[in-house]
């Protein structure tokens, strides 16, 4: 799915899914998926460097993951985060987060919130970089929020959450990520808005939704509950790091030449001189 895709996407069309990915690796196997699109989330702050929120992330670090999945996704749209902060100290050092992100392979900024910074997402969009827009739980703001929980559960906050997501719209976002929000209130900015809307958390009823990489695979701690786990990645990447130290341990691998593991073994071979 490519940033055109998204223009030209008419509701009900088909569910977008988007997959987060910060290193080579992983993001060649999201390139090689049926996954739509990749998002460089600000979560590898927790999820790839051990921070307790995404606060830590800075735009040198978003850069330089970006850089990384860039290399491996050619065939889909790379989104990345602007971390915390970045939209917050002014026009010019927003521009030069999505400088560095563009630069780093970007072909599109994810924003959390709008209230104080609608001139500078309404800026970026009209400087040719298009803009995803990220309401409901914005994890950058955990310290008003004071915890990772539902948002836009009284009537109030959900108007206010419905006016910021046709807002957003208004500036030219062309798409939005709904994080943590109940159900009905998804579905209902979902069918108020002809952007789709992308959700985490969120129920059913959105045009698509994202998932972090790590969570889903199993291999980040305890996901949260809305996650539904793929793979039991932690138990299987455990099991064989434990079977590499046992068979390291007991001999077992390296194998004899031509053994198990060893299917170089000829080129390499000691020779008669060289053997302990
Ligand atoms: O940073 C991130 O991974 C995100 C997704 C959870 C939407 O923003």
């Amino acid at each position: 799915m490519k940033i055109t895709d998204f223009y030209d996407y008419r509701k009900p069309g088909p569910k977008i899914s988007m997959i987060t990915a910060y290193d080579y690796t992983l993001a060649s196997l999201a390139a090689e998926s049926a996954a739509d699109c990749v998002l460089v989330g600000d979560s590898l702050a927790m999820v790839m460097h051990g921070h307790p929120s995404t606060i830590a992330a800075t735009p040198d670090m978003m850069a330089l993951h970006t850089a990384a999945v860039a290399r491996a996704v050619k065939n889909k749209l790379v989104v990345a985060d602007m971390p915390f902060l970045a939209t917050r100290k002014g026009l010019e050092h927003a521009m030069d987060t999505v400088e560095k992100l563009a630069r780093a392979g970007a072909q599109a900024v994810k924003i959390e919130g709008l209230d104080g910074h609608a001139d500078i997402v309404s800026h970026i969009v009209t400087s040719d970089i298009p803009v995803m827009g990220h309401l409901g739980l914005t994890p950058q703001a955990i310290n008003r929020l004071g915890g990772y929980r539902t948002q836009g559960k009284d009537e109030a906050s959900a108007e206010k959450l419905l006016q910021d997501a046709q807002e957003l719209e208004k500036l030219g976002c062309f798409a939005l990520v709904l994080e943590c929000v109940p159900e009905e209130l998804a579905a209902r900015v979902t069918r108020s808005l002809k952007i789709p809307v992308i959700g985490i958390g969120a129920g059913r009823f959105t045009d698509g939704q994202v998932l972090v990489m790590q969570d889903m695979l199993g291999l980040y701690g305890q996901p949260p509950s809305f996650v539904k786990k793929y793979l039991d990645g932690r138990r299987l990447v455990k099991e064989a790091l434990d079977a590499f130290g046992s068979e390291v341990k007991d001999g077992v691998f390296p194998a004899e030449p031509s053994g198990p593991g060893r299917p170089d073994a000829k080129p390499y071979a000691l020779t008669e001189k060289e053997r302990p």
